[in-house]
């Protein structure tokens, strides 16, 4: 049985939280294969809200097995904070059920600082990150410097690892970011705690994972952000420190990329962005300001308001395109209710030429014309359908148009954040 994975087609806040607990329902495994708690993945279940940054979606769901895979930065605090969270209402009751890869980075102390600290040296040109140093820590990775979960158990390489780093960051801190020095003992003595609490959850994860694929078992796999924040692909600079694609979650979990069967594409009704950056069909009006409040589009991990505008099919159709999505999940339909007529963007106009794919720099992002078709609207509101037939006509070619104009189908309908408020139309695994 091939895995599948779960995406954002867009600028994240797609709705995975409530998606991958849905799906979680048929998996054994979840596996979450980049990023850190810069996510906050909202779930609510029997009226109750959990946000998680860190664990994976499945973990309301006792008995599935919940992985934080390679391709992670873990910050041990808010890891720690979130197991304990879960246990005090009765989730996670067996260590086993939450794998942690030894191979993810860890997120110190001093990441957090430097995020910080250059976000407020940016000024009015910050990327507007999470603040939670995702970025600084995958720099280490990158440079070859970083500290990984395993490395804690090796007590006497780590101590030399950590001094290594703890002065390097301090130089850097104080003359060139105006900080103050952290110190190393605070630093290590906070590192023997969480290694003691983290201890029963480090595992082999690519093999964990690799072998439950081969007895047969169910793998979901969970990303983080989405496709516009991709390093690579995204917005840059204006982008998170990972790959959001469907492509990084074969090194991200460790497992060969054939045993991916199926893409599923996290895609919101209409469009959010959380910070800064290119945003070509934002609604920066009285209807965004709408789209905010019905949709309640603030950050689930830092409050922040998120931006909000039209549907921008160009967005999603490279998302399609580049992770190869064999279905979309569309999420937050209902919110649109009352809004009409509704308006998608189809197409760019950069400079004159028409472009039905984004631009690959930034300054062709600045000067983008969203070229607009407009659809009728409904006023009936969506919470109660089960069922395609139980939408509005208008609903209903709503939905088609952006699936024709994407180039995958919808399998997945959301119409409300209950667990049930969801109309099945295809296979997920
Ligand atoms: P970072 O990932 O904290 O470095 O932030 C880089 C950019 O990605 C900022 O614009 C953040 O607001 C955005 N970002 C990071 N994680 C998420 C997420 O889970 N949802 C939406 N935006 C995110």
């Amino acid at each position: 049985m091939p895995a599948t994975v779960v995406i954002g087609t867009q600028w994240g806040d797609e709705g995975k939280g409530k998606v991958v607990d849905l799906l979680a329902a048929d998996a054994d495994l979840v596996v979450r294969f980049h990023g850190g708690n810069n996510a906050g993945h909202t779930l609510v279940v029997n009226g109750e809200k959990t946000v998680l940054n860190l664990v994976p979606a499945g973990v309301l769901h006792p008995g599935r097995v919940c992985v934080m895979g390679s391709g992670m930065v873990i910050d041990p605090d808010v890891l720690l904070g979130e197991v304990d969270a879960l246990r005090a209402r009765g989730y996670l009751a067996d260590d086993r059920w939450l794998r942690v890869s030894e191979q993810a980075h860890l997120i110190m102390a001093y990441h957090r600082l430097i995020d910080r600290a250059r976000e407020r040296l940016r000024g009015a040109g910050n990327i507007g990150t999470t603040g939670r140093g995702i970025g600084p820590a995958y720099e280490d990775k990158m440079a070859r410097t970083g500290i990984r979960v395993g490395d804690l158990f090796d007590e006497e390489g780590f101590r030399e690892a950590l001094a290594r780093n703890v002065r390097e960051k301090n130089g850097y801190l104080e003359a060139l970011l105006d900080e103050r020095p952290l110190s190393f003992e605070e630093l290590y003595s906070c590192c023997e705690v969480h290694r003691e609490r983290l201890r029963p959850f480090v595992a082999d994860t690519g093999a964990e994972v690799r072998a439950a694929l081969a007895a047969g078992q169910r793998v979901l796999l969970e990303g983080a952000q989405g496709t516009m924040l991709d390093i690579d692909h995204g917005t840059y600079p204006f982008v998170t420190s990972s790959n959001t694609l469907a492509g990084s979650a074969a090194a991200g979990a460790g497992l060969p990329p054939r045993l991916i069967g199926r893409v599923i594409g996290l895609t919101k009704a209409y469009t959010t962005r959380v910070g800064s950056g290119p945003f070509p069909t934002e609604l920066a009006n009285a209807l965004g300001d709408r789209l905010r409040a019905d949709g309640d589009e603030y950050g689930a991990t830092t409050g922040r308001p998120r931006r909000c505008g039209w549907f921008d099919a160009v967005v999603v159709r490279n998302a399609v395109a580049l992770s190869g999505i064999d279905g979309l999940a569309l999420t937050k339909l209902d919110v649109l209710t009352g809004i009409d007529p509704l308006r998608v963007c189809v197409a760019y106009e950069i400079d004159g030429a028409h472009r039905d794919m984004p631009p690959g720099t930034l300054r062709a992002w600045t000067r983008i014309r969203p070229i607009y078709e407009e659809l009728p609207g409904w006023r009936e509101s969506l919470g109660q359908a089960r069922s395609l037939d139980d939408l509005p006509g208008a609903a209903r070619r709503y939905v088609e148009r952006l699936s024709a104009l994407v180039g995958a189908p919808v399998v997945l309908l959301s119409v409300g954040p209950q667990r049930d408020q969801t109309i099945r139309l295809g296979d997920v695994f």
